[in-house]
């Protein structure tokens, strides 16, 4: 259903955040769910676990590396948020090595 509120594009669904639940609209982006609910990183670097999230927004940078749905390495400012799905920060890899 399309209302006002969520801009025009449908009903808002839930995702969750490293375990707790966030509110997202169609249409957005992993990145722009996560950065609605007020969270600006999602990834440590391999050396020295320093916090990344989204530098260049579009696709370019891959400093925006999160876990989405058990599979590391998605670029969070490409990937759809979709209803239910399961965002964690990616450590490092995202592979325990
Ligand atoms: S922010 Fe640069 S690839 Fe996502």
């Amino acid at each position: 259903m399309r209302t006002p509120e969520d801009g025009g594009t449908g009903r808002a669904f839930e995702v969750t955040f490293d375990g707790r639940p966030v509110e997202a609209l169609p249409g957005r982006t992993v990145a722009a769910v996560l950065w609605a609910a007020g969270v600006t990183s999602w990834r440590t670097t391999r050396d020295g676990g320093r916090p990344r999230g989204v530098f260049c927004g579009i696709g370019v940078c891959f400093d925006c590396l999160v876990t989405v749905n058990g599979r590391p390495n998605q670029r969070a400012c490409l990937v759809p948020a979709r209803p239910g799905d399961v965002i964690r920060t990616q450590e490092g890899t995202g592979h325990e090595d």
